[in-house]
């Protein structure tokens, strides 16, 4: 059996690809790997990779993480500039015993070393947007615009290997530096080949405070299917941040087990995100959760998805 989900409609071309990879034999580490890149080469995608929203002095600053869920080998580059794939940096490091999580220069100098392509980021359709929300913002004080979204996979290959990968931009106007949940183990991601693994997307910041991808793999591994440990996970996350901080930010889940069975939860509306399976075709699914807790999704139609890429590549009007 091998399978893969993945947050977001913008992860379908990859996940499709992965697919094809798997089917042909690839494991699971090589699928994973070339699917999120997938993800950040194509310039349209606004918070993944080339063409990624820059922080607040308009520097694109990436997150990246790979996690191998035999060995549990963990890598992952924060708030890395001028590199076109952090994925596969991050992959590459987490074949390191130490030093396997870098920030900044350290992770820039580690990567040129090792000969990854150095890219320019960003891309005059991210310099348009950031020019558009400082004229939205003018004279207010700069803050991290919400709407962001990860990209997030786990996949499990035919010989039972599980794997996970996130790669993000973070937040739009983010501080120069800051970190979300993307390149933090256990928090955007958890993958174990006995188990399962899961991945997040959503305010780094809140989906931190429930180390919510290893909540999930726990979960399952006492035996919850992933739509139930996604559910559990996220509400009762979603339930604490407003008890005691009065709200909570957005949270959403994908996961996978080792058998191939899968489950979502998010707190908002409006999440999509793609499957594909053996035997099945790649899909795109539209998720919300109702009033009872329980998550609910259907496949995205044809117009909603042409709608989808017609709405990515409008030009930008500033
Ligand atoms: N979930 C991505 C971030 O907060 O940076």
């Amino acid at each position: 059996m091998w399978g893969m989900i993945a947050t977001w409609r913008m992860a379908f071309e990859g996940v499709s690809k992965g697919a094809e990879m798997l089917e042909a034999g690839s494991n699971a580490g090589d699928a994973v790997e070339a699917a999120i890149r997938e993800v950040e080469d194509f310039p349209y995608y606004k918070s993944v990779g080339y063409g990624g929203l820059p922080n607040e002095e308009m520097e694109v600053e990436l997150d990246a993480a790979y996690m191998d869920g035999d060995t549990l080998d963990v890598g992952a580059v924060a708030a890395i500039k001028d590199y076109a794939n952090p994925v596969s940096i991050a992959r590459r490091l987490s074949r390191e015993t130490v030093n396997s999580v870098l920030v900044g220069e350290g992770a820039e100098k580690f990567a040129h070393k090792e000969g990854f392509e150095r890219k320019n980021m960003l891309t005059d359709r991210a310099k348009a947007f950031y020019r558009k929300r400082r004229k939205e913002v003018a004279g207010q004080e700069l803050k991290p615009y919400s709407g962001h979204d990860t990209v997030g996979m786990v996949c499990l290959d035919d010989g039972g290997k599980v794997t996970a990968a996130t790669s993000t931009s973070g937040l739009f106007m983010k501080k120069k530096g800051r970190v979300g949940d993307s390149p933090i183990v256990g928090s955007g991601f958890y993958a174990d080949s006995k188990v399962g693994g899961a991945s997040a997307t959503g305010l780094g910041e809140d989906l931190m405070k429930g180390c919510i991808s290893y909540e999930i793999v726990r979960l399952m591994k006492e035996g919850l299917h992933p739509q139930e440990a996604c559910e559990r996970a996220v509400n009762l996350l979603d339930a604490e941040l407003k008890e005691r901080r009065g709200k909570a930010g957005d949270l959403s889940l994908v996961a996978m087990n080792r058998e191939g069975q899968w489950g979502v939860a998010t707190n908002i509306e409006g999440f999509s995100f793609a499957v594909a399976l053996k035997g099945q075709k790649p899909k795109v699914y539209l998720a919300k959760r109702g009033e009872d807790g329980r998550c609910t999704f259907e496949e995205a139609s044809r117009e909603w998805m042409e709608d989808y890429m017609r709405t990515r590549m409008a030009p930008v009007e500033e």
